[in-house]
């Protein structure tokens, strides 16, 4: 493309997507998400021709593993494709010491859907762990009381942005010899001790959903630092096709007896979990500033809080997430817990804010066990109750963080809309 097109597209670009969501919502949930650079790269795309996954899916997965601190990547369609992968390798026959039907794993209950369901389709079986009212994620106390020699695996859920101890997690798993997953969708970019989120287990799974860090509208990466794991999440996404995995020594991929590299050879069960490169190229444009993006939304964050918490307004009708110690954070929503005096004004409170164009919405999945869906499959036969994570269901809620600077008209807005709960 010659500058005088890109200038072209560029305007074109500029003319119809800079619109806002919506003209009703001051303060959405989600904000516009995409650069004219992320949009031109997805236009470059489809001009080729060459929509479904090539060359830039590689190249994204090259600079995320790269990037995020892990030897390897795979993109895929979804975040909860991304679990998918690691539920269906964790049982695979081809993984060394791989988990029997009705393996126990141990999951935070406060959670999304699919960080739970993949790993149950895959045959195990949850136990459900109560979570830290103060930081959202797995109570340590808690989940070493529920760390039996039947638990087999640990799906650790980093909720908005925020982490348990989960270098120590990384270590109790090792020790114990049990398999580890980081379900990252809701915290790529954060960090513990510098170490990014993602890299402390067997599997490190992330999102591109629109509304999180970084987005290609659907999308998802699952990372991991052993070339067997590599080997079948790379087949399994694909059918279970054995296409390209003899990329260099033929002799280290003898067991996947591959006949050459582009036969029809299916050497494991297998989904299509593909991305296209469409998402790749407008995933990567955005994981290129990925640090911006994640500083933004924190020092947005920051305000708010500020903003808030100096009010004439401010009677302690909040309180805020703590951040885990060792972390720095990474979050696409601000949650806030409301001050238990005012929770019988609650429903009142949401549908103000909704009328003055604050949108809301629950913490992650709220407290999963009391989803129909639960009751479906029986996965709390005992009607184990979760005090900690019902509490966040009924206190919590969050509003968005958007990547751009937050103007003051909007902080102003925020304060005198949220601080009213205890006057209404
Ligand atoms: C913790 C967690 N895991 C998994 C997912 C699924 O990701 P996706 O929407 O990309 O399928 C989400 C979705 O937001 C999530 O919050």
């Amino acid at each position: 493309m010659n500058s005088k097109e890109k200038k072209f597209l560029e305007n074109l670009i500029n003319k119809y997507s800079k619109k806002q969501l919506s003209k009703n919502i001051l303060y959405p949930l989600i904000d516009d998400a995409f650069s004219t650079n992320d949009i031109l790269k997805g236009m470059e795309v489809m001009l080729s021709g060459k929509i479904t996954m090539l060359e830039i899916t590689q190249q994204f997965e090259h600079e995320f593993a790269k990037h995020i601190g892990s030897k390897y990547a795979v993109m895929v369609n979804s975040g909860s494709s991304a679990n998918l992968l690691a539920a269906f390798a964790l049982v695979n026959p081809r993984k060394k010491n791989f988990l029997k039907r009705d393996s126990e794993f141990l999951i935070p209950v406060l959670c999304w859907s699919t960080s739970l369901w993949p790993f149950v389709q895959a045959g195990l079986k949850p136990k459900f762990v109560d979570v830290d009212v103060n930081n959202f994620n797995m109570d340590m106390h808690e989940f070493e009381k529920k760390l039996t020699s039947k638990v087999k695996a640990i799906v650790a859920v980093h909720v908005l942005g925020n982490s348990t101890q989960i270098e120590e997690v990384g270590k109790i798993a090792k020790s114990r010899n049990i398999f580890l997953v980081e379900d990252t969708c809701e915290s790529l970019g954060a960090k513990y001790k510098k170490r990014y989120l993602g890299t402390f287990g067997d599997f490190g799974t992330y999102s591109f959903f629109y509304s999180h860090q970084i987005t290609s509208g659907e999308g998802g990466m699952i990372v991991c630092n052993s070339k067997e794991d590599y080997d079948l999440i790379y087949s399994m996404r694909s059918h279970g096709w054995s296409r390209k995995l003899n990329r260099g020594n033929k002799k280290k991929n003898a067991n996947f007896n591959i006949v050459n590299d582009t036969s029809f050879n299916f050497i494991n069960s297998g989904f299509n979990l593909r991305p296209l490169d469409l998402s790749a190229a407008i995933g990567l444009s955005q994981f290129r500033r990925l640090n911006s993006l994640v500083q933004n939304r924190s020092i947005n964050r920051k305000k708010i809080i500020s903003q808030l918490t100096h009010s004439p307004l401010w009677n302690q009708q909040f309180s805020f997430l703590e951040i885990t110690k060792n972390i720095k954070p990474s979050p696409f929503g601000m949650p806030i817990l409301i001050n238990k005096k005012h929770l019988s004004k609650k429903e009142q409170f949401f549908n103000f804010l909704k009328k003055q164009g604050i949108e809301t919405r629950i913490v992650i999945g709220g407290n999963f066990v009391n989803h129909p869906s639960i009751k479906i499959y029986n996965l709390n036969s005992k009607n184990e109750n979760f005090p900690k994570a019902q509490e966040i269901e009924d206190r919590g809620f969050y509003i968005g963080l958007h990547p751009k600077p937050i103007s003051n008209k909007i902080l102003k807005h925020l304060e005198e809309n949220l601080l009213i709960i205890d006057k209404l």
